[in-house]
């Protein structure tokens, strides 16, 4: 007990010595550095996370509602009305906290505001839950996404074939470059990264095969 709590103020005075100009360095860190995975629970398999929203965005992103305005910015939105129609998925980014819900599942919005997500919800189309790195242990600050694209379906929500790269370089194209929304404008550059998630069907839900490549986004407020 006496011994966790030392740590803790020795944690707390590295953090104050860091002062307040203090910028996260890290991009993000590799959950299986630390008995994570690059793979969501979404029962025995996962799904994967194949686009890293990096740490050295603009703070103000890396927030439930950050994220939330910015994927309004790139064509998404809330799901409909809050119905949630697909099973919640958790995910352990190595971070020290464990499998941890996703923070959020956006869908695409077909330009309708609001309806936009019913309508999408009848008809398929992309969308991506939302995980942040912000334990302890690997505190990027992170948004770990896992984007794919869906069969239309009134009942089941079915990945495409090539659903998860597909998702992954939909969500990519659609956020490069400047995007605005809310009164915040984005500057998104994009780097791929190989060697976090492995190619092929190992774990993937589906039996969906992947290229093993994550898209690193960093998002800049103008
Ligand atoms: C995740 O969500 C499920 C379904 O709502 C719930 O049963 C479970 O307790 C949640 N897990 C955590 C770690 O919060
Ligand atoms: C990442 O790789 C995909 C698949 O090869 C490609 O379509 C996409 O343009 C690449 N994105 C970047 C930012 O290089």
């Amino acid at each position: 007990m006496f011994g966790f709590r030392t740590l803790g103020f020795a944690l707390l005075a590295l953090r104050a010595s860091a002062g307040p100009i203090a910028k996260r360095a890290e991009a993000y860190y590799n959950p299986a550095d630390n008995g994570g995975s690059m793979l969501t629970n979404a029962g025995s398999l996962g799904e994967p996370l194949n686009v890293i929203v990096s740490g050295q965005s603009s703070p103000d992103v890396l927030s439930y509602d950050g994220i939330v305005n910015y994927a309004r910015a790139i064509g998404f939105s809330t799901e409909c009305f809050g119905i949630h129609l697909g099973g919640p998925q958790s995910a352990n980014l190595g971070d020290g906290n464990g499998w941890v819900n996703q923070t959020a599942e956006l869908r695409e919005d077909y330009g309708h505001a609001n309806v936009g997500t019913c309508l999408e919800s009848g008809i398929g189309g992309n969308h991506f839950r939302v995980f942040k790195q912000d334990g302890g242990d690997a505190d990027s600050g992170a948004l770990f996404l896992a984007a794919s694209t869906e069969e239309p379906s009134t009942e089941h929500h079915t990945i495409i074939p090539d659903g998860y790269d597909i998702g992954r370089d939909t969500l990519v194209s659609w956020a490069l470059g400047t995007t605005s929304y809310g009164g915040v404008t984005y500057s998104t550059t994009g780097e791929n990264v190989t060697g976090l998630l492995q190619a092929g069907t190992s774990g993937i839900n589906h039996d969906i095969a992947i290229d093993g490549i994550v898209t690193v986004l960093t998002v800049t407020i103008q």
